[in-house]
């Protein structure tokens, strides 16, 4: 034994000059505190969340993690969140068939005034990435196959949103198989294909538009300056400003009369279509663009300020 270390032994103290015993009881309040941390740091956050509350008393409370989860069911482009599942083609035909087809057509063409999801791509377009009819002005209202360069987007609104008199109501299995009837109308898959988590990706890879997205377009990086253009008006302003909605030729009766399809009360009546445009706005009159005539006056819709 080294004669400091006997004598450390011998006076009862440690090589860090503290008495043993305190030592001891040092060791012993370290590891209670380091016991103790976790529960500390929970304690901080629900005295944080005690504290957002209190910024609105009496209005609201923390969302359970339960219902944090029931609502977080975004799916991403690189398939982040999306569910396990499976669905068939065939069982796709018989949800679209029964909860879609009245709204977006039996083809997903759209019979009527509801969004056409399926049309105007070609075999050249999953190709290329690309399509081509986005650019020949031929097609009156684009198809949503034409536009969406991501397939997790259509699962997911899907999922979420559709059918639009029940969103939320399409189990996981469901939301595949009707995609997979979706890929199959826009034949992108044969009439056997199964859609799963597992073979997504490659529909991705054959998406007819999926190289059409672009950030280039001003909106998405307004670079510091503002993304609208206009002035806030301090003074002479006009009190009032009529706004007036625009139907083009084409579309004038297209749908039949879309003053009998809206509701007769209220400020947004529909326009008789079976009769010429009433009034030709200036800027639009070499276009052939009538505009609806404004709604007359209705004392009982005033709002009173
Ligand atoms: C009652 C009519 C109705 C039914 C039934 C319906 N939809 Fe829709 N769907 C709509 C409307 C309206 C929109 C546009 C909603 C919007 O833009 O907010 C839409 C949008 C969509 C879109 C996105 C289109 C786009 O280009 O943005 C998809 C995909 C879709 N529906 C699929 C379905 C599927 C699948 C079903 C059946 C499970 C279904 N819909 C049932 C009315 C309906």
């Amino acid at each position: 034994m080294s004669r400091s270390a006997k004598s450390d032994s011998m006076s009862g103290r440690s090589r860090t000059g503290l008495p043993a015993t305190l030592m001891v009881f040092m060791v012993a309040l370290a590891a209670l505190l380091a016991a103790l941390l976790p529960s500390l740091s929970l304690a901080q956050t629900a005295a944080v969340k005690e504290r957002k509350i209190e910024r609105y008393p009496g209005i609201g409370r923390i969302a359970t993690p339960a219902e944090v989860k029931a609502w977080d069911i975004d799916v991403r482009p690189d398939f982040k969140g999306l569910p396990a599942g499976k669905g068939t083609v065939a069982q796709g035909q018989e949800i679209w068939d029964g909860r879609c087809a009245m709204c977006h057509g039996t083809f997903g063409e759209s019979n009527e005034v509801f969004t056409p999801i399926v049309g105007n791509t070609t075999a050249k377009d999953m190709e290329r990435g690309r399509v081509a009819s986005l650019n020949d002005n031929k097609t009156p209202q684009r198809t949503t196959l034409m536009k969406v360069a991501t397939v997790s987007t259509l699962w997911d609104y899907i999922y979420r949103a559709m059918p639009w008199y029940a969103p939320r109501s399409l189990t996981v299995d469901e939301t595949y198989a009707v995609l997979a009837y979706i890929l199959n109308l826009a034949e992108m898959v044969s009439d056997d294909f199964v859609l799963g988590n597992d073979n997504i990706a490659s529909i991705q890879a054959r998406m007819p538009n999926r190289n059409g997205m672009t950030r280039e377009h001003g909106m998405w990086s307004a670079k510091d300056k503002p993304d609208v253009q206009g002035d806030s008006c301090m003074n002479n302003c006009k009190p009032f400003i009529t706004i007036g909605s625009v139907l083009p030729d084409y579309a004038r009766d297209a749908h039949g009369n879309l003053a009998q399809q809206n509701r007769p009360w209220g400020p947004y009546r529909g326009v008789d279509t079976t009769q010429p445009p009433l009034q030709l706005l200036p800027a639009d009159a070499q276009k052939g663009l009538g505009i609806a005539p404004a709604v007359p006056e209705n004392p009982s819709m005033r709002i009173v300020r």
